[in-house]
Order: structure tokens, then C-alpha cells, then sequence
């Protein structure tokens, strides 16, 4: 039987970004599970920021394409989200908004998985609030196990690990739901 295919993404592309930490550390998840990883980096789509004008003018950008096909090829997928301001970032929500434009089985096709990292104590709970949000009202499923990762300092180890336990815990029940749901 082939691996389940799952993309990771980071809705920051920042090189230090904690989502993207948090990223890797799931893919060390999802691998140590049988799962084969597909990183899907949104510095590789580049895309302005969605106007109606700009699409009658110019269709949607060849990175739109790419991102559809690119998410739709996998079984999962794992989203991790940076807060900003209580919101998801612009970032992450206009290459969603942007997908809309071609289709939505990027989004009712694989499954959905997804976490927040945060400097503070908080764990970006109001953007994950949003991002199931979004995902839902784009006929995701989405797992019930949600990823908050506070207190960057002491969250990941030497080996790009999560360092906590409980957090661990969480991120492998949150990564068997995804990988259950796909087998079903
Ligand atoms: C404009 C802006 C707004 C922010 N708002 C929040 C916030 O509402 N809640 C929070 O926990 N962190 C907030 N932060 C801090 C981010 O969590 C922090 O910069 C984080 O490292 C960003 O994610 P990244 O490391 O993946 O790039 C904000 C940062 C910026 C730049």
C-alpha cells in the first residue's frame, strides 16, 4: 500500500518563523507514523493580493494553479497558522481566497489538520478559531485535535522536536486523526 501523502504549510514564510518550526515538527510526526511529507512552502506561489480587477484583467496567477494542484495531490493536510492582531494572516487567507477562484476540491478532497505557534502563553487560539472557520465553510473536514504550541522558547528541542510532552502528545493524536480519516 502506497504512503498517505501529507503537505505541510506554514501560513508565514518568515526564514525564523515559529509555524514553520512547528511545521517541520509535525512532519517528524507525520513521518514517524508512515506518512509521506510533502512541504508546501507559500514562498513558492506568489500571488498579489486578491482584486476582482486584477483577475478579470490578468486570470487567475499561475501560482493559484500550482497551489490547487499541489494541496489536492495530497491525502492531508496540516496548516499551521501565526496570530495576527486575534486574526489569521493576510498571507495564509489570500492564497485561500485565491484557490476559491479555480475550485474547491483542495479543500473537500484531502484532510485537514491544524495548529498555531505563538511567543506568548496563548497559542494562537483566536487565528485557529478563524482557520477551522474558513477550512469548514470551504468543505474541509478538519480534525478535531487542534495544535496550540505557546511559550516558543521552551517548545521545540535541539532536533526541531516539539520538547513538551503533553504538546507531543497532542500533535500525535491530532496526526492519527488526520491519518485514520484518510484510511476510512
Ligand atoms: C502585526 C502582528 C500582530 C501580532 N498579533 C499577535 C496576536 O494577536 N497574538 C499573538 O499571540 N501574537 C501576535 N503577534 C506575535 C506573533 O505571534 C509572532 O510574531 C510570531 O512569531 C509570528 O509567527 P511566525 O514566527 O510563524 O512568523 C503579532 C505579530 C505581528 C507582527
Amino acid at each position: 500500500m502506497s504512503k498517505p501523502i501529507i503537505g505541510i504549510l506554514s501560513g508565514s514564510t518568515r526564514a525564523a518563523s515559529l509555524n514553520r518550526k512547528l511545521t517541520t515538527a509535525m512532519a517528524h510526526v507525520f513521518e514517524g507514523d508512515g506518512a509521506q511529507v510533502q512541504i508546501i512552502d507559500l514562498n513558492n506561489y506568489d500571488m498579489p493580493i486578491y482584486n476582482g480587477d486584477y483577475e478579470e484583467a490578468e486570470g487567475v496567477p499561475e501560482a493559484t494553479k500550482r497551489l490547487v494542484a499541489d494541496l489536492s495531490a495530497c491525502d492531508g493536510v496540516f496548516i499551521a497558522t501565526p496570530e495576527y492582531n486575534g486574526c489569521m494572516p493576510a498571507l495564509l487567507k489570500n492564497a485561500i481566497d485565491w484557490t476559491t477562484r479555480v475550485e474547491l476540491g483542495q479543500f473537500t478532497g484531502p484532510i485537514y489538520g491544524i495548529g498555531s505557534a505563538t511567543p506568548g502563553p496563548l497559542s494562537g487560539i483566536m487565528a485557529l478559531r478563524q482557520l477551522h472557520f474558513i477550512l469548514t465553510r470551504l468543505g474541509a473536514q478538519v480534525v478535531p485535535t487542534q495544535l496550540g504550541v505557546g511559550h516558543y522558547g521552551a517548545a521545540f528541542n535541539t532536533e526541531g522536536h516539539l520538547a513538551d510532552a503533553g504538546t507531543l502528545s497532542r500533535a500525535e493524536t491530532l496526526a492519527r486523526q488526520m491519518l485514520s480519516a484518510i484510511g476510512n
